[in-house]
C-alpha cells in the first residue's frame, strides 16, 4: 500500500543541506564532542538491540534509556539524534521570534535553538512553563503561536483521539504560522481500548501496516495544509525519541 508521504526525512539531502551543518556546529559549541546520529527511525531487534533499518544495525544505543536526554550520557557513546531538525527547519523557515515546544521534558533543544520556549505538564522537568495541553490549553491559547512543536508529547490518547488531537494542536497556530507534531503510534495503541481496537482492526493486536493504513486514512482526511508527512509506521512501531508520524503544516 502507498501512504501518504509529503517532503518524507531523505538523509542524504539532510546532511548536504547547509543548514544541517550550522545546527551540527551549536551541537558542538554546546555539547562538546557528541557523535551526531542521523537516524531517521529507531527499532528494537529480536535481542533488544536497537538496530537501524536503513543503515545497517547499530548497538551502541541503550534502549531503555529515553527519551532523548539520556542518549547524551550513554557512557562511551554520546550521541545527538540531528534528525528532528529537518523537520524544525521547515519552522525556522519562518524566522520566528520564538517557536513553543510543547512538553519539552527537560528542553534539550533549547540548548540548540535558543528561542525555543518549553512548556511541559511536569514541574520535575526543566520548562520555561508548565502548563498541561488539553481543551483548556487550547481555548487559552487559541490562534496564539506563530511557530509551536510538540515531538512525542501530546500522543497518550486513544487512537480514536488522533485527529482531533492534530486539530487541537493546529488551533493554537496562528494564521501563516507553522506547526510541528509527531506521534509515536504504539503510544497511542496502548490508550486505546480493547473493543476500540476490535471495532477498528477486527482484532485487538493490529499490525504495523493496519496501524499505517489507519494513520494514513486519518492525514488524508484533515485539511490542514501539510507540508510534511512522513509516515514510517509500517516500518516500526516504536520510536520513542522522535516519533513514527511526523506532521508539519502551514495555517
Ligand atoms: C517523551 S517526552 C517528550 C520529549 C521532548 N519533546 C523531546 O523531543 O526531547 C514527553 C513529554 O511531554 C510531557 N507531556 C505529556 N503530556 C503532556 C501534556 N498534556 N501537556 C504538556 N506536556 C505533556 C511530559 O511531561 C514529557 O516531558
Amino acid at each position: 500500500m502507498n501512504f501518504l508521504q509529503i517532503n518524507p526525512y531523505e538523509i542524504n539531502g539532510f546532511k548536504r543541506d547547509p543548514r544541517t551543518l550550522a545546527t551540527a556546529q551549536q551541537i558542538y559549541k554546546v555539547f562538546g564532542h557528541v557523535h551526531l546520529d542521523f537516524l531517521h527511525w529507531f527499532e528494537i531487534d529480536a535481542r533488544g538491540r536497537p538496530m537501524d533499518q536503513q543503515y545497517g544495525n547499530i548497538s551502541h544505543y541503550q534502549p531503555d534509556k529515553c527519551p532523548r536526554e539520556n542518549y547524551l550520557i550513554s557512557s562511551s557513546n554520546r550521541l545527538f539524534n540531528i534528525s528532528i531538525f529537518y523537520y524544525i527547519e521547515f519552522l525556522k523557515q519562518l524566522n520566528p521570534t520564538q517557536i513553543v515546544d510543547i512538553g519539552c521534558a527537560n528542553n534539550l533543544l533549547k540548548k540548540v535553538c535558543n528561542n525555543i520556549y518549553g512548556i511541559s505538564d511536569n514541574v520535575n522537568d526543566t520548562a520555561d512553563e508548565y502548563e498541561s495541553f488539553g481543551p483548556i490549553f487550547v481555548k487559552k491559547h487559541a490562534n496564539q503561536f506563530h511557530c509551536a512543536m510538540a515531538i512525542c508529547s501530546l500522543h497518550f490518547i486513544s487512537l480514536l483521539g488522533f485527529k482531533q488531537r492534530i486539530l487541537d494542536f493546529s488551533n493554537t497556530i496562528s494564521a501563516g504560522g507553522r506547526g510541528l507534531v509527531t506521534f509515536n503510534v504504539i503510544r497511542m495503541v496502548e490508550k486505546t481500548l480493547s473493543n476500540d481496537l476490535m471495532q477498528l482492526f477486527q482484532t485487538n493486536k493490529p499490525t504495523k501496516q493496519q496501524l499505517a493504513g489507519y494513520i494514513d486514512q486519518v492525514v488524508r482526511n484533515i485539511s490542514l495544509n501539510f507540508l510534511v508527512v512522513d509516515n514510517v509506521v509500517a516500518q516500526v512501531t516504536d520510536d520513542n525519541v522522535n516519533g513514527n508520524i511526523r506532521l508539519v503544516f502551514e495555517k
